[in-house]
């Protein structure tokens, strides 16, 4: 399959933070795979900025270090390497004061997209907002991107947003949940609304229950100061969660755009009813080996690097449906995958056939993007008719050949929407407040019983609780496998 890139438009993009971890592992490697793709333009402008006193080549030699470490294949191109370097500038500047800001106007062009991505604390949003204005860098079609976390709970991230509202439209804010940008996080919406053959069964009716699964093998590693004070409820929960959740359940949108995507999406979060107390699993890895607390900044800390939820939609399709969430570190796999299981038969014609078969559709996230739908047919030979399930697999990078298997980093692609602006997979400021206002309450509910996570080992599937919220409802976890 031959890939189609189609080049964006001219454009300056200054990354705030641009010397930082991020910028470093993600988006600047992202852009030079987009640069070599030959979907950026040639001329396109890359300015970092931070504090720190570089010059332009030092900054570009941090550039093609991070390319180095973190590309892909591409990194061994030598001479667009040097092509891309020449694109990229960089300006010390001062977030709180004065310093920089002529010198990074100086660098603006006239007549091509501008976007301005802060990488950087939140803390920081409204000074960079305030004199992005103030130096007349900022246009009235200019972008900014901005990362999570967005807010630590309602009332922050309601700050947040009327911080950022008093500088810019909302049309002109990009909120990043890099989920959104994952190849077969799209591919839901392809499968849901591109096929007949899924969407009348798509309902209460049809479907039984399901299945919410980001397991990953790392543990909180150098993070420890951040992920103390967020958690899997605030770090993964309450964005890439609920933003899979939400694609999942949405009704149909009219058009596949901005608006009509995200008013959906909203509509679900606004229809989650409040989790109780025995629908919620949290957990931390320390029973043998591991502990999450060697990690941890505080020796004692009773942060959850593991969640598993049952939640419950209010709605004509989905009522009495439960979605079934999970998500933690150091889990036996890196797995993640959403499961539709669809309800029994009811009646089987086949004599002496007991067994529970199920269509299940599963949808690989990562690793080995791609779906299975689970089929029952007769097992082959004699012996009468005796039923067996096999899945039908689509490895999209089997079916689609070798250009499908090379996934694009969300990052890099999300980048490209931006200065296309395309906000279609990015979150609205509606949109992270509703998912805050269903977390909020889980979150302050387990202050306020002094819940402590329940134990789990470091390369199992969870806490035994987290069987058991299943398992009392007569269903089962799928396994963990990478
Ligand atoms: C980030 C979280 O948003 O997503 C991390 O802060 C997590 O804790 C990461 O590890 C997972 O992303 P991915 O793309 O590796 O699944």
């Amino acid at each position: 399959m031959v890939s189609r890139v189609i080049p964006v438009e001219n454009f300056d993009l200054v990354i705030f933070g641009g010397t930082g971890d991020l910028a470093r592992r993600k988006i600047l490697p992202g852009l030079f795979r987009r640069y070599r793709s030959g979907q950026m333009p040639a001329e396109a402008r890359i300015v970092g900025a931070a504090r720190s006193a570089l010059d332009h080549d030092a900054f570009r030699q941090m550039v093609a270090e991070a390319v180095a470490e973190f590309g892909g294949p591409e990194k061994d191109d030598a001479e667009c390497l040097k092509a891309f370097l020449a694109q990229i500038h960089y300006v010390a500047v001062d977030a709180k004061g004065e310093g920089g800001w002529q010198a990074l106007s100086g660098l603006m062009r006239e007549g091509v997209v501008r976007a301005f991505y802060f990488s950087v604390a939140p803390s920081l949003f409204g000074d960079l907002a305030e004199r992005l204005h103030r130096f007349n860098i900022a246009t009235p079609d200019c972008r900014i991107v901005v990362e999570k976390p967005f807010g630590h709970d309602l009332a922050t991230a309601r700050a947040l947003n009327a911080t950022l509202a008093t500088h810019f439209k909302e049309t002109q804010i990009y909120r990043i949940d890099h989920y959104l940008g994952k190849e077969t996080v799209q591919n839901l919406m392809a499968v849901r609304f591109g096929n007949i053959l899924f969407e009348p069964l798509w309902n209460n009716h049809y479907v039984d229950h399901i299945q919410v699964t980001v397991a990953e093998t790392v543990g909180v590693d150098g993070r420890g100061g951040y992920y103390d004070q967020s958690g899997a409820m605030r770090d993964m929960v309450q964005n890439h969660l609920m933003q899979l959740l939400c694609l999942i359940a949405m009704e149909p949108p009219s058009r596949f755009d901005a608006d009509a995507v995200r008013d959906e999406k909203l509509k679900v979060i606004r229809a989650l009813d409040p989790v109780a107390a025995d629908e919620i699993v949290r957990g931390q890895y320390g029973s043998g080996g591991k502990a999450y607390r060697d990690d941890a900044e505080n020796p004692a800390s009773t942060t959850e690097c593991f969640v598993a939820i049952k939640a419950h939609i209010s709605n004509w399709r989905w009522a009495g449906v439960p979605f079934y969430l999970r998500t933690g570190k150091k889990m036996r796999a890196r797995s993640s995958e959403i499961a539709v299981v669809f309800k029994d038969l009811g009646h089987s014609i086949f004599e002496g056939d007991t067994a529970r078969h199920r269509n299940i559709l599963a949808i690989r996230l990562q690793p080995n993007e791609g779906m299975d739908l689970q089929v029952t047919i007769k097992e082959p030979g004699p012996g009468g008719m005796r039923l067996v399930d096999v899945p039908l697999d689509m490895t999209f990078a089997e079916a689609l050949g070798p250009d499908a298997g090379e996934v694009h980093d969300a990052y890099e692609r999300l980048i490209m929407d931006v200065i296309r602006g395309n906000q279609t997979l990015f979150m609205r400021g509606d949109e992270v407040e509703a998912a805050w206002a269903w977390t909020d309450p889980i979150i302050s509910g387990w202050d306020a019983r002094g819940d402590r996570p329940r134990p789990y080992e470091a390369g199992s599937a969870g806490p035994e609780e987290a069987m058991m919220l299943m398992h009392r409802d007569g269903r089962r976890w799928r396994e963990i496998k990478g």
